[in-house]
């Protein structure tokens, strides 16, 4: 038996800590319904305000800016007054958002809304995975993290699904004030969830950490798990300063660079794009369209469980390295079909077939990959601040993706566009296979000791 299987047997049971991850990661349900329901509802609202273009615009990504600053600031709190404090706070801020938002009198209050929203996303979006990661037991930590992007995608079908369920109502407060119902479960759920026993030992409470451990793993035997955290907490500093510090270089690099690559290789603009591509491709009907596009969003669901089933037996770098390669090769080919000016039958098929690759290929890879990853490779004391940065990245790139995709179409065109996208692609597989550890099976607290190592070497 290798020192890793030893150090991480598979529990008995890991009943109570499964339970304990699916009620977070509602959260990630919340963050893909809310990000997700703004494509349809946007129609309504244009309407029913007669909103100018940048009214609609500032609704649009008034989400994406709140989850930016959420995203700055939720990480401090997250070390500070612990990671299930924060989630229901994050909780009853979604409550306020959804239905804020589906009574809005005016599009001010409107966009007001979707910033609180978007804060809640933004906090939400990486305390959910720091907190399964730190309940986790290392053999199962990747498929319990990635629980929440599998309910991020849910959370997108379940908002296309309202949309087109809303339409004919054009119900679009319903639309946001769905969003009010997981919330309620969310707050309701944290109720009955342990504080992380990691973020307890970092307060020096040992005494209930010991409690709360025993409780998620099922036996009055942790004592090795409880030791090898206080050596790890023994060798940290905490605050800014072990931020800055050499070695902590390397994780930072890898959380910022793959924060950039999810956004950059164009996930969203794919995502939100879907539609017209259908049509562009031969779905003449708006509502055929819409439907392969639900299709496109169940395809992802199902790609996300089994990157679940393989992420702790294949490990995370394979996932990234071969589901980059796919996209790149789904961009290469959907630029191509743009070239035609019409679309043939063959080339049409091609285009239909290329979109959900490259969502299959994301959602075995970068989706859930990243989440996991910057929820592992942080040390205890500046997890909450170190997963902020990567996460500010994220959405930052996300908003800067959004805000360019037009223009970019407009200055070079369909086929370039996604070719853009399929580059960079080739910069993040270079990245992945430089630069991004294996954290497959090993303790939160080995990872720790791994960057550790390294900064005394070069130092
Ligand atoms: C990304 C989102 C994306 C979603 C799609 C998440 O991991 O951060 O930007 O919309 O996956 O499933």
């Amino acid at each position: 038996m290798s020192s890793q299987e030893l150090h991480s047997p598979k529990p008995a049971t890991s009943r109570f800590v499964t339970m304990v991850s699916w009620i977070s990661a509602l959260a990630g349900l919340l963050f893909g319904y809310d990000t997700g329901v703004i494509s349809g509802a946007i129609l309504f609202v244009q309407k029913d305000f007669s909103l100018s273009r940048v009214q609609e615009e500032v609704v649009v990504a008034a989400v994406l800016l709140g989850a930016v600053i959420g995203a700055s600031f939720g990480g401090k709190l997250a070390d500070r007054f612990g990671r299930r404090r924060v989630l229901i706070q994050v909780g009853i801020l979604f409550i306020i958002g959804a239905i804020g938002t589906a009574l809005a009198p005016s599009p001010t209050w409107l966009a007001g809304g979707r910033v609180i929203v978007g804060i809640a996303i933004g906090i939400a979006s990486f305390t959910a995975p720091l907190y399964i990661s730190e309940v986790s037991p290392a053999a199962i930590r990747g498929k319990l993290v990635s629980l929440n992007q599998l309910m991020i995608t849910i959370g997108i079908v379940v908002s296309y699904l309202a949309d087109y369920g809303l339409a004919d109502a054009r119900a679009w407060r319903w639309m946001f004030g769905l969003a009010a119902i997981p919330a309620l479960v969310l707050v309701i759920g944290l109720i009955f969830v342990p504080e992380s026993p990691r973020w307890l030992m970092s307060r020096s409470q040992n005494a209930l950490a010991r409690t709360v451990l025993q409780r998620i793993r099922e036996t009055t035997d942790v004592g090795t798990e409880l030791a090898e955290i206080e050596a790890d907490l023994q060798l940290q500093e905490g605050g800014w300063r072990e931020l800055l510090n050499v070695s902590m270089r390397r994780p930072l690099i890898v959380g910022i660079g793959l924060a950039i690559f999810q956004q950059f290789t164009g996930i969203n603009t794919v995502l939100y794009y879907a539609p017209t591509i259908f049509q562009f491709a031969g779905l003449r009907s708006a509502s055929a369209a819409i439907l392969a596009t639900v299709g496109v969003g169940i395809v992802m669901v199902l790609l996300t469980i089994v990157a679940l089933r393989l992420i702790d037996r294949v490990g995370r770098r394979p996932l990234l390295l071969y589901g980059i390669f796919g996209m790149i090769l789904s961009l290469g080919v959907l630029g191509f079909s743009f070239l035609s000016p019409t679309l043939s039958n063959i080339v049409a098929w091609v285009a239909m077939i290329s979109l959900p690759v490259y969502v299959a290929c994301f959602a075995i890879s970068l989706g859930p990959v990243f989440w996991l990853l910057i929820s592992e490779i942080y040390p205890l004391k500046i997890r909450g601040r170190a997963m902020s940065i990567a996460t500010v990245t994220n959405w930052g790139s996300n908003l800067l993706v959004a805000l360019t995709f037009l223009s970019l179409l407009h200055s070079l065109g369909r086929a370039w566009t996604f070719w853009l996208y399929g580059l960079i692609g080739i910069l993040a597989w270079i990245f992945v296979y430089r630069l991004v550890p294996e954290t497959k099976g090993c303790t939160l607290e080995e990872i720790d000791a791994r960057w550790h190592n390294i900064g005394q070497s070069e130092k």
